[in-house]
């Protein structure tokens, strides 16, 4: 085997030689813009919904609460429609992630992903032109529908492309390009804050990802495991040997194993049956599915879509506002980075360990320093601020390396080919419900548990953090295809869920 080609060892002797060539790092760049279209959405939202002139046109009753100076610091932002407003796209994208899921299987990864670009230009054009309130949500829903074909497609797309041994750190541009996606709508919307109906420009800008994801998903190739699936096993094969830069006899051995996954896929031709009725699939429907919920109920999402109103709740006027959000979503962006050279060094589990304690005693601080200083009407001293500002810095850096990363590549890599689009379903639009969940509810939430919100999310991480260290298997660098028998069938807990073999009978 050539120097430079990578053996790409599966922890028990699987050894699929592949180079990390240009196609695969070029396709999964191209995709994870699926990423930066889903962040630049999560990012825009907080920021629009602090400027006045967006709140006059569509909530003139929250622009009258923001401005009344005796209304309680904690409820200002409390209304159930400004919280539709964000909380819609989640709705939609539950909802299209399912439809998505077949579409990944009919029609293929690639053709998914060039649907959710369509649906996001279309809500992009909705919102942008919004002259009411229908039209702003009917935006939204569509923005959902492209956020729901794109979570579904991308992360199994780069996670069939990537060899084994590099699937963490590609997995991950995913995210970080979803935290990219956050910063530029930040950084947006600190400029557009200045000019006449700036939010027309900050919605409106999320056309040129979906055009940018549009376009290079007409270069990008097909998945082999797609291909193979739909009958298209020559194609496949000529797609394995030019995703993985090595010649015809050195794929062979991968090219057999995707063979033999999707021939077992076609004797259970039922994914969604499979992974409901099947005892085998539990444990990484469980797994998939509760660290989607865990992922949501870290509470990052208050910090992103609430950030600017959080500091406006703390008395920062609205440039130092929006100011803070891009200061906050720099450190996402950099810590992103760190998991993607960590996640295959490392492991996946001692980064979730590490974040879980680092972000429990961030939010415990949090809480206290709200508790303790800001009441219901005073404001809050700048300097309280700003370490408000530094601590929730820390809380985003750990999730930044952690469970936002690793939520959406554990999601993608734990199924078995027959049921992975379903499982990576039921994971993604949990994801969306939970997000959904947090959106519609914080502010209130924060109007009537106040400081205790914070407590609220750190008792959840607690829980979290003691899932990861026991119940939590590793898959740092262990193939697609084998992850049953090297992962599931080996744990001390999950491998009761998988017959054994019958014992050799004494002689
Ligand atoms: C989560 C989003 C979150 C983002 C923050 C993603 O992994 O799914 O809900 O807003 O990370 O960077």
């Amino acid at each position: 085997m050539a120097p430079e080609v990578a053996a790409v060892t599966g922890g028990g002797g699987s050894d699929f030689p592949a180079r990390l060539t240009a196609q695969v790092v070029v396709c999964s760049l191209i995709a994870a813009f699926g990423g930066l279209m889903f962040g630049y959405d999560i990012g825009i939202s907080g920021g629009v919904t602090g400027m006045d002139e967006f709140l006059l046109r569509f909530f003139p009753g929250v622009y009258e609460k923001k401005h009344h100076t005796k209304e309680n610091n904690y409820c200002k932002f409390d209304d159930q429609l400004l919280q539709l407003f964000t909380s819609s796209l989640y709705l939609a994208a539950v909802v299209c992630s399912w439809l998505a899921s077949f579409s990944c299987n009919k029609f293929g990864r690639k053709r998914t992903m060039q649907m959710a670009s369509v649906f996001f230009l279309v809500g992009v054009g909705l919102n942008a032109a919004a002259q009411n309130l229908g039209m702003l949500i009917a935006g939204r829903l569509c923005l959902g529908a492209g956020v729901g074909f794109g979570n579904q497609a991308v992360p199994v797309f780069i996670s069939e492309i990537s060899p084994a041994k590099y699937r963490g750190g590609l997995n991950i541009c995913f995210q970080l390009m979803i935290t990219i996606g956050i910063l530029v709508a930040n950084v947006v919307n600190f400029f557009t804050s200045k000019l006449h109906d700036g939010w027309r420009y900050s919605l409106g800008g999320a056309g040129f990802p979906a055009i940018f994801l549009g376009l290079g998903s007409l270069i990008i190739v097909e998945t082999p495991t797609s291909l193979i699936e739909r009958g298209h096993k020559e194609q496949g094969l000529r797609s394995l040997q030019r995703i993985r830069g090595v010649g015809a006899e050195e794929v062979k051995k991968e090219y057999d194993e995707i063979v033999r996954a999707t021939a077992a896929q076609a004797e259970h031709p039922h994914p969604f049956r499979n992974l409901l009725t099947k005892k085998s699939s539990f444990p990484q429907l469980f797994v998939a599915t509760i660290f989607q919920v865990f992922q949501q109920f870290t509470g990052i999402n208050v910090v992103m879509f609430y950030a600017p109103v959080l500091f406006q709740t703390m008395g920062l006027g609205s440039d130092a506002s929006l100011l803070s959000s891009v200061v906050m979503g720099t450190v996402n962006v950099l810590s992103t980075l760190v998991a993607v050279f960590a996640v295959d060094r490392f492991g996946r589990r001692v980064l979730l360990m590490q974040a879980a304690v680092q972000m429990v005693m961030t939010q415990v601080a949090m809480g206290v320093l709200l508790a303790t200083h800001l009441g219901t009407t005073n404001v809050m001293a700048k300097g309280y601020a700003y370490l408000m500002l530094a601590l929730i810095c820390l809380y985003v850096m750990a999730f930044a390396w952690s469970w936002g990363p690793l939520g959406w590549l554990i999601a993608s890599e734990v199924f078995p080919a027959e049921t992975r689009t379903a499982g990576f379903f039921v994971a993604v639009s949990t994801n969306m419900v939970c997000t959904f969940i947090i959106a519609q509810s914080f502010l209130s939430m924060l109007c009537t548990m106040r400081a205790a919100s914070f407590f609220f999310f750190a008792g959840w991480i607690v829980v979290m953090g003691s899932f990861a260290t026991f119940l939590l298997p590793e898959t740092k660098g262990i193939p697609i295809e084998e992850m049953t028998d090297k992962v599931w069938k080996k744990h001390w807990f999950w491998r009761r869920f998988y017959d054994r073999p019958n014992p050799t009978p004494a002689a």
